[in-house]
């Protein structure tokens, strides 16, 4: 079946709000979402997005941390159920994000960490990853937990961003909030 570009939740939408928990890795309505899901990732430029991030809940992320890279092919990693396990060491990196537009801040965050999660054929994977591609697990996992980065910054950087994080949720109605299309649509 041909992936379907899914509608993107915006900032003040409640499932941006909500822990996921743990999916069945053998429903296969998640197999059909992971494939929508990575698809909609590619298709908005991103290099990570978590399911209630389209509306969804299952406990699942896909991230391509090489995609900002041109001349490189796509390699979607797809985590089902994931647990960061430990974190190690500290720095600052600016991020964004999809529901967020027009938002970057520094966040503060782990420089290596170790995980696990299910890969889409059923196994149980444990690593380890540092640099970027560890920062992008954490915000993706942060999702899951119900969390934004613009919740990790510090007081004075927030009350920058306020009046624009209030831009964004004033659309929502009823706790809902659905990007209108994108400026390059
Ligand atoms: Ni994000």
């Amino acid at each position: 079946m041909k992936p379907r570009l899914l509608p993107v939740r915006l900032y003040g939408d409640n499932i941006l709000r909500t822990k996921l928990s743990e999916c069945d890795v053998n429903d296969p309505a998640l197999h059909e979402f992971i494939s929508d899901l990575s698809f909609t990732m590619y298709e908005r430029d991103g290099v990570g997005l978590a399911a209630n991030q389209v509306g969804s809940h299952f406990r699942v992320f896909v991230i391509d941390p090489d995609w900002a890279r041109e001349d490189i092919e796509p390699n979607p990693i797809v985590m089902i159920n994931p647990v960061i396990e430990s974190r190690e060491g500290e720095a600052d990196n600016e991020e964004g994000c999809i529901s967020l537009p027009g938002i970057f801040a520094n966040v503060h965050r782990a420089v290596k960490i170790s995980y696990s999660y299910t890969d889409p054929q059923g196994n149980r994977i444990q690593e380890t990853a540092e640099g970027f591609k560890a920062v992008v697990i954490q915000h993706e996992y942060d999702h899951l937990e119900g969390f934004v980065f613009t919740d990790r910054v510090g007081t004075l950087a927030k009350l920058r961003l306020k009046r624009r994080l209030n831009e964004i949720a004033a659309t929502a109605v009823d706790g809902i909030n659905i990007m209108e299309g994108f400026p390059d649509d």
